[in-house]
């Protein structure tokens, strides 16, 4: 029997091929409807526990998105004013904001505490400063939970080697510094990493937070961070919402009952689970070459739009479009920027890719369009919204070679 599981199908086909007819490639689409779905399956996981859910927006602040998150109660993690000024001018109040920064400066920090914002402090020198020019102000601070998890090293954000955190060891030395200055420890929080697949790997450092709880007579929640997988490869399991309630929230709350904090909440901030599979990225092959010993087609996108394959060796499934029903050939699917490394894929078996074939790249709503560039001044794509009703709407359109010329002129020239 074949154990190989089938490729992965591309949700809504045929509406990303009108989106590619009416609106050229490339073209991110994200589709609303699973956005509202990713964000209810985890709302209903935890329903009735005292939790809170926040979305953190660096894996994808496309406003249209924002505003889908943000209407079925999500509140949000910010990582820069920039995140948080995109947020107001939303309308999403500051009271929902959680500002998660590190190597901050007193500044950003001051303009957060300014606009209402909940600043999550990084590090021990933080909490004091802060508090010398904020006495009486609430915050929440984060620590490193002594581990790590996540899809590659670049995105494990715990453990010895890590930048992000208060040391677990100084929690003491870090109440005792808020306590002089009056500062309100309202939260405390940690962010494992990034892509983990399983409750049970995230469990070990919300285990490790709670451990600091004592320290903090003020604390309204603990934040558990963010880090829920999805499934990219076929075949793969993704975070299961119930495991996150039975296997991580419901054992810290019994943890935090059983220590007389029973008023303190349980806070998740995930990213990619909620926009990862919403997205899409369409982009058309425009050659062929073979070389004898591969044959690579070349589109008319690349890490520029979608970095996650050069950086993390991150596997995003692709879909022909034009030809599914092609016999699979194994293409090196390439990139049009000017590195060697600009590749979606390797020696990936793909139906049958002719001149001109549009090929989806799936799961590309987190991590791809927020860490995209204008590198080799190549414009970003066009962003594409599908309404749960099946309208599509051109909520960025595309911008042109002139456009990003005259951002590098700016005013100067
Ligand atoms: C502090 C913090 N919270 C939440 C997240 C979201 O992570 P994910 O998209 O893996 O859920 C990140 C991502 O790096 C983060 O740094």
């Amino acid at each position: 029997m074949d154990a190989t599981p089938p490729p992965k199908p591309a949700a809504h086909a045929d509406a990303l091929r009108e989106a590619a007819e009416r609106f050229g490639t490339p073209t991110y689409v994200y589709a609303e409807a699973t956005v509202h779905e990713r964000c209810r399956a985890l709302r209903d996981a935890l329903d009735g526990l005292p939790t809170r859910l926040l979305y953190a927006l660096k894996a994808n602040p496309t406003p249209a998105l924002l505003r889908v998150i943000a209407d079925e109660g999500f509140g949000f993690d910010a990582v820069s004013l920039g995140e948080v000024a995109l947020l107001r001018a939303l309308g999403v109040d500051a009271s929902r904001i959680l500002f998660t920064t590190t190597s901050t400066t007193d500044a950003e920090l001051d303009a957060a505490a300014e606009a209402g914002v909940l600043p999550n402090l990084d590090d021990a020198e933080r909490v004091a400063a802060f508090g010398d020019r904020h006495p009486g102000a609430e915050v929440c601070v984060r620590f490193n939970p002594g581990v790590g998890a996540g899809h590659h090293r670049h995105v494990v954000t715990g453990g010895a080697a890590s930048k992000f955190g208060v040391a677990l060891g100084q929690a003491e030395a870090v109440a005792e510094a808020a306590a002089r200055r009056g500062l309100r420890v309202v939260g405390v929080h940690q962010h494992v990493g990034s892509g983990v697949r399983s409750a049970a790997e995230l469990w070990p450092a919300v285990d490790a937070l709670l451990g600091v709880v004592g320290h903090f007579p003020d604390l309204r929640f603990v934040d558990g961070g963010g880090g829920m997988g999805v499934a990219y490869r076929p075949g793969e399991a993704g975070f299961e919402p119930a495991a996150l309630r039975d296997h991580v929230a419901r054992p810290a709350l019994d943890r935090l009952a059983r220590a007389g904090r029973g008023d303190v909440d349980v806070w998740f901030e995930p990213g990619r689970y909620l926009v990862a599979e919403a997205g899409v990225l369409l982009t058309r092959v425009h050659t062929l070459k073979d070389t004898g010993e591969r044959v690579f087609a070349g589109t008319d996108s690349g890490f520029n739009h979608l970095l996650r394959p050069a950086l993390y060796d991150a596997y995003h499934a692709l879909v022909n479009l034009s030809n599914p029903g092609g016999p699979p050939r194994p293409y090196d699917v390439a990139g049009n920027v000017c590195e060697s490394g600009d590749l979606f894929a390797r020696g990936r078996e793909v139906p049958e890719i002719r001149r001109g074939d549009l090929l989806a790249v799936l799961d590309a709503g987190a991590y791809g369009a927020s860490m995209g560039s204008t590198y080799n001044l190549r414009p970003p794509p066009a962003t594409v919204v599908l309404r749960p009703d099946g309208t599509l709407d051109l909520v960025r359109p595309r911008r042109t070679p002139e456009d990003v010329a005259r951002d590098v002129l700016g005013g100067a020239g």
